[in-house]
């Protein structure tokens, strides 16, 4: 079995279009080992415990100092013994230490057709209002892996989605949602899972 830990801060609608497509066939020969939150609120959390995935929460709040957070964070991920580590709106800088330990093997969901409308900033509702006031067409969602800056990372998949006159940044964001991350991100972990896409040190990416 591949095993996923998916890191959360929110709603979790990301990780439950991951379990919806785990049990659905969708994703195959996989399990998600734990779901880690920043957040002790996340709804995330309630819908890991309603599936009986382990879950647990790392807080910032008991790790005054940032090295001792970043320490924990990287030691519970480790500890899940993951093969794959996933970002569903997970709103914490990843340590470098994890990155190293993982090389080439996190994955984020950005809301945006990256380079558009990415980086530090641009996060949540941001990144649907910023294109909303650029006026462009078409925006999207990629699956990316990550590195140590933000949103930087080799670019696994992209999907575009259109935007329509009167958009608000909360419609958009649910279509984005829909049309976009709920299927992209499952279609990556699926791949990522089976050995179909490869990421080599240089962070070319080839689809097998
Ligand atoms: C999504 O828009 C995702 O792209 C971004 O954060 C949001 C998380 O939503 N990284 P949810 O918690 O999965 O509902």
């Amino acid at each position: 079995m591949y095993r996923i830990t998916v890191l959360v801060s929110g709603g979790g609608t990301n990780l439950q279009a991951i379990m919806d497509a785990i049990a659905d066939g969708r994703i195959t020969d996989t399990e998600i080992a734990c779901v880690i939150s920043n957040n002790r609120d996340a709804y995330a959390l309630t819908r890991a415990y309603d599936a009986g995935i382990p879950a647990c929460v790392v807080s910032r709040a008991d790790h005054p100092h940032r090295d001792e957070y970043d320490a924990a964070l990287t030691r519970a991920v480790v500890d899940t013994g993951a093969d794959l580590v996933v970002l569903a709106g997970f709103l914490v800088k990843i340590p470098p230490a994890m990155i190293r330990e993982f090389k080439n093997r996190i994955i984020n969901i950005h809301p945006s057709l990256i380079p558009s409308f990415c980086g530090v900033g641009f996060y949540g509702l941001k990144v649907h209002e910023a294109a909303l006031a650029r006026g462009v067409r078409l925006t999207g969602a990629t699956v990316h892996v990550v590195d140590e800056d933000t949103d930087t990372g080799p670019i696994l998949l992209q999907k575009a989605v259109e935007i329509q006159p009167g958009d608000t940044p909360e419609v958009l964001q649910r279509r984005v949602m829909e049309q976009a991350e709920w299927k992209l991100l499952p279609q990556a972990i699926d791949m990522l899972a089976h050995g179909r896409i490869e990421i080599s040190d240089e962070g070319q990416v080839t689809f097998l």
